[in-house]
This record gives structure tokens, sequence and C-alpha cells, in this order.
């Protein structure tokens, strides 16, 4: 084995999107020696993805609006599978996240009164999301960024960990590749931090970019971790379905909650069509009754076309099924009807460009193509919802890599809001470890074995393509590990990863180590396809449709299976799934539910479908 470049440092972050910056800069300023280490270019996290905004009940739009109804919301919407105390830390912090981001130099949209400004997102009962145009994500990564590299915090940009390494049951640190230099590289670590987003580049569709293999899922579970909820998935309603080179690029929920509709190719408004008591109803002839009835029934909320995510992403899956789609395979998205051009241009500037440069659609005047892509993982690690630790001591995750906060299904928003909530907590408590535990001595046999195996495509002569298999395993998730899950489908594509992992082995890698991105991937198809499985026997397991997870052969909602976490773990080798059951919510908190119920039945293209959740 070559030569190990070594590091160590107190705190080690993975990951730079808004968890791992937020994480690191809180556990600088508690002392800790810290570095952040990621696999891109600092700046390109998916955090940018999230455009429209970031959920907090700041109640600057809707001086009603408080902590307790955005933990309501939160809870509906994850259809409460979600770990409670997270839903509540999150919604009682998110407001102090902000504002803190305003103080470090974020600079949001302002209500006629100099305030933060607010707009509407699906699920949300208030217009909640403090934004920056359709620009949040990257305005909130420029923000930390700025703060994390003026205080001074190393970073390693285009780094990439692959294993992380243990003294004992506790965790020492991890080692990795320069991408550029394919130079081995190790960190000894008091405590580690695990932000490294998400698993959607094993979908054909993602809004995902090439990032995102699930690196952090597989280090944690490898190292003895738990995993839960890898089922709940998340296809985000609206990508880009043509042209074919750009298909699943996020179309941002903004365009709806700014006054955009959901249209069939014959026009019509089908996601009325989603609401049983609206057919029952039957009131309506234009779509100004329709709406005002809906805003009557609905508390005030505007229109069904801001129902959570896996409702209209379920909902417009129906209606491409049932041949009421476009001709790419999607459906229209359209605000140029009921916004004038200069409004669109400058709430929306990205979608404007993104739609004028890459598919010569001008939104100010003609409809988008849209259809769901595959946008974020509810799953993931199972953490102390306080501190973020993880099973293995001195392991910590938070953002999309930890699982419990937004349970069955995430309300757009809660994200950007997740990664600073609990990326700062993250930070502070694995700070505290780090002063707590001693130095981790390095396992030498465990480095050398870890270094090998990095190296190790290059010397087995292998005769399969990396990226052939990699685009079989895109096909496969899409097929048959998609919105819509039947049994045999599920077993189809447990055996298909099967096969793929046997040939995953035998990767072909050629050339020098340098800059030699058929080895990252190589090396990215070990992950790819474990946490693929891991998605895939957690569905099998969860025999009801709930949020994220719709199964055609258990079409209800059942009241025992939201009592439950699918857990997953790695002993001797081999998963070991089980269920387990879920922290009750204290009384005081279930009152802030009242009545609600999550959804009854799934829309699966077959049944009546049944939408709920929004006010
Ligand atoms: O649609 C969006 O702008 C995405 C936001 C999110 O995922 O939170």
């Amino acid at each position: 084995m070559s030569e190990i470049e070594r590091h160590e440092y107190d705190v080690v972050v993975i990951g730079a999107g808004g968890a791992g910056l937020r994480a690191a800069i809180e556990a600088h300023a508690l002392g800790a020696k810290t570095a952040i280490v990621c696999k891109s270019l600092l700046g390109k996290a998916h955090t940018v993805m999230a455009e429209g905004g970031i959920a907090a009940a700041l109640g600057n739009v809707w001086p009603e609006d408080n902590w307790q109804v955005h933990f309501r919301d939160t809870m509906r919407g994850g259809k409460l599978l979600n770990n409670w105390r997270m839903a509540q830390l999150h919604a009682q912090e998110a407001p102090d996240r902000v504002l803190e981001l305003e103080e470090w130099g974020a600079l949001f949209d302002r209500t006629k009164d100099g305030l933060i400004l607010q707009r509407d997102f699906g699920g949300h009962r208030y217009a909640r999301l403090a934004h920056v145009g359709d620009r949040t994500g990257l305005e909130m990564i420029r923000t930390l960024q700025n703060t994390a590299v003026a205080k001074d915090i190393d970073v390693f940009m285009e780094c990439t960990l692959r294993h992380l390494l243990t003294d004992g049951e506790r965790v020492s640190g991890a080692i990795g590749y320069w991408r550029q230099s394919g130079k081995l590289i190790t960190f000894s670590a008091k405590a580690v931090v695990l932000a490294t987003g998400g698993v959607g580049k094993a979908w054909r569709v993602t809004s995902n970019s090439w990032e995102y293999t699930g690196d952090g899922i597989a280090m944690a579970i490898e190292a003895g971790a738990d995993l839960i909820d890898m089922e709940m998935t998340q296809f985000h309603p609206t990508g880009m379905v043509w042209p074919p080179s750009v298909r699943g690029l996020l179309v941002t929920e903004g365009v709806r909650g700014d006054g955009g509709t959901l249209r069939n190719k014959s026009g019509e408004r089908f996601m009325f069509r989603y609401i049983p008591e609206f057919f029952r109803a039957d009131t309506a002839d234009t779509e100004k009754e329709a709406d005002a009835w809906y805003e009557d029934k609905r508390n005030n909320r505007r229109t069904p076309d801001l129902l959570p995510r896996d409702e209209v992403a379920r909902a417009i899956n129906s209606e491409v099924k049932a041949g009421r789609g476009t001709e790419h395979g999607g459906v229209f998205l359209d605000i140029a009807t009921r916004r004038p051009a200069e409004y669109i241009r400058r709430r929306l500037p990205s979608m404007y460009h993104q739609f004028k440069e890459l598919a010569d659609v001008d939104i100010t005047k003609q409809q988008m193509e849209i259809g769901p892509t595959l946008h974020y993982i509810m799953g993931g690690i199972r953490v102390d919802p306080d501190t973020e630790a993880t099973t293995v001591p001195g392991l910590y995750a938070a953002g999309e890599v930890a699982a419990g906060m937004h349970g069955a299904n995430r309300l757009g928003g809660n994200s950007l809001s997740d990664l600073l909530v609990f990326g700062r907590r993250a930070g502070e408590a694995a700070a505290a470890y780090s002063k707590r535990a001693g130095a981790p001595k390095i396992d030498e046999a465990q480095l050398a074995a870890f270094g090998q195996g990095l190296e190790a495509p290059f010397q087995k002569g292998g005769d399969e393509n990396p990226y052939a298999i990699h685009s079989e395993l895109q096909d496969t998730m899409q097929e048959l590990v998609g919105i819509i899950r039947r049994r045999d489908e599920l077993e189809e594509a447990l055996v298909r990863l099967e096969r793929l992992r046997a040939r995953a082995a035998r990767a072909r890698v050629t050339g020098s180590r340098v800059y030699n991105p058929g080895w990252h991937l190589a090396l990215d198809l070990d992950n790819l396809i474990g946490v693929s499985e891991a998605v895939t026997r957690s569905a099998l397991v969860r025999e009801e449709s709930r949020g994220g997870h719709t199964r055609e052969d258990f079409p209800k909602t059942d009241p025992e299976w939201g009592t439950k976490n699918v857990v997953i773990r790695k002993r001797d080798g081999h998963l070991v799934l089980a269920t387990e059951p879920i922290a009750k919510v204290p009384a005081e908190l279930r009152a802030l539910l009242g009545d609600d119920k999550p959804t009854g039945e799934a829309a699966t293209g077959t049944k009546t479908p049944v939408a709920a959740g929004d006010d």
C-alpha cells in the first residue's frame, strides 16, 4: 500500500453543506480543533437545491404563526412518524437560526416594513419560508462558508472519506483519498460529524448531483450505527422532464408557493381530483369557485397544488399513468396565467433562466413541463434528538444523512432549518465529547486493510464497466423502488442488486490514480448498492402506505405501523432488520396535533385517491 498523508483533529466534519458548515462553526467556536472535509468544492452542496426558502415560525407575514403550529405541521406532514423531540427542537429553534444567519450576512427578501419576507410552501399552515428569491440554499451556503473560512477552520476540498476508523467501540477517525492526486489521506479524530447528505444518485431521475452516493449512511452502518426508516424517500413533485439531459433538475416549490398551478394535458387543475370531498361537493363551475371552495374548506389554505410533496407526487404519477400527462411524461406547471412577467422574473429569477437556457421555455409566457424527481431521503442514521449522537460513541450525524426529524415525509423548507438547528447541536455535542474523550488510538491494521481496499480496483483486473453498473442500478431503483412499490417488484430489485454487487466487485479500473473518476465511481458503487439494499429491504418490511412510502399491495395507512421505526444494523457483515417502537409524543404536545390523522389511503392510480395533511 502507498504512503498515507496523516492529520489529527478534535472534530472532523465530513460534508460541507448547511449541516456540516454549521456543525464546524459551532465546534470551532467551542474550542475544538476542527476540520471540514468535502468531496466536492466548497459551495457545491445539495443545500443549494433547497431553493424556495427556509421554514421558521418568525410570524413576519402571519403574526398568528408560532413554533407550536410549525411543530404540528411538521408532524402532520411526516404522517406522525417523526421523532417528536426533533420536531419540537426544530420548530422552537429555527427562528433563532434564521436570525443568526442574517447577522452573519444573509440577505433575505423583505416585507414592506423591512422584516424578513416569508412565502407559502406545501403543508405549512402559514406563509413561513424566509427566502432569497429562489436562491435561498445558495445564499445560506455562501453565508456559512464565508463565516467558516473567516474563522480559519481547516477545509479539505475534493477529498473523499470512505471508511470510518474505530478504536474498540468508539470512532477514531476516517480514511479516504484526494480526488485530484489519488493519494490516500487519514484523519485521527476524537469525534466525527457525518453531514454527507443523501443517496439520490441511486435513482435515474433525481435532483441530486454526483456527490450523493450515500457515503455517510454506508460508513455509519459499517461502523456499527443504526439506520431507521430507510424506505422513506422523497420524490419532489416538480423536476424538469425535458430535455432529457436535464431531466430531474429541481423546479422549486416556490413556483407553486407564488401562485403556480398544476395542470394536465387538457388544462385541468387535476389536484382537485385528489380531494374526494371536492368531487362530492361538486359546486364549482369555474377555477375561481374551486379555489374559493378549497380556501373555505381548508382554513384559508390557498390551493391543493400546495399539498405536501408525497401527495402531489403521487397525484402527478396517477395523472401520467392515466394518460393525462404531457408528451414527455410529465404534467404542466403554469405561473404565467396568474402572475405578471415582472413578478415572475423578480421572485423566481433562477427558474426563469433555467427554463429559458435549458429548455427554451419562457415561463413568463409558457407552461413548464414537470414531473417527480428523487430529491431527499427522510430515513438515515438514527441519532439522539438533542445531541445528534449516533449509536457509535464519538460519531454524530446531522442534516439529510440523519433520520427522525421528518418522519415519513419532509415539508419543503424544513431541510434548511433542520441543517442549521441540528448542525449546530451536533457541532456542540461533538466538541463537548472531544473534550472529555482521550485521544483515540489508530488501529494500524484496520487502516492498512481499508487503504488496500481503496487501491484494490487497480489490481483486480476486472472486466465490468463501473458506469454501466451505475446506470443499471439507477434503472433498477427507478423502475422497482419508485413512488409506487409492490412486493414482487421489491423482491426483483433485491435480486438485481445482488447481481450488481457481484459485478461491482469486478469493476474494471484503468489508468493512474491521478484524477480518475472511473476509480472513484468503482468505490462509490459499494455505497450506492449497499444503501439501495437498505432502502429496498426496509420498503419490503413496511407493509403499509405512509408518506414517501406507497405500497400498491398495502394501500392503507395502518395505525399500528405508525408506532414503529424500521431499524437496520449490520452484524457479522449482514444487514439485520427489526421494527422498534417510536417514542410516544408527550400529552402536552399531542394536544397540539388535535384530531389530525395521517393520510388514510394512498393514491396509487388504481384506487380513489385521498389527499390530506394540509389545512
Ligand atoms: O422546492 C424547493 O425549493 C426545495 C426546497 C426543499 O427541499 O426544502
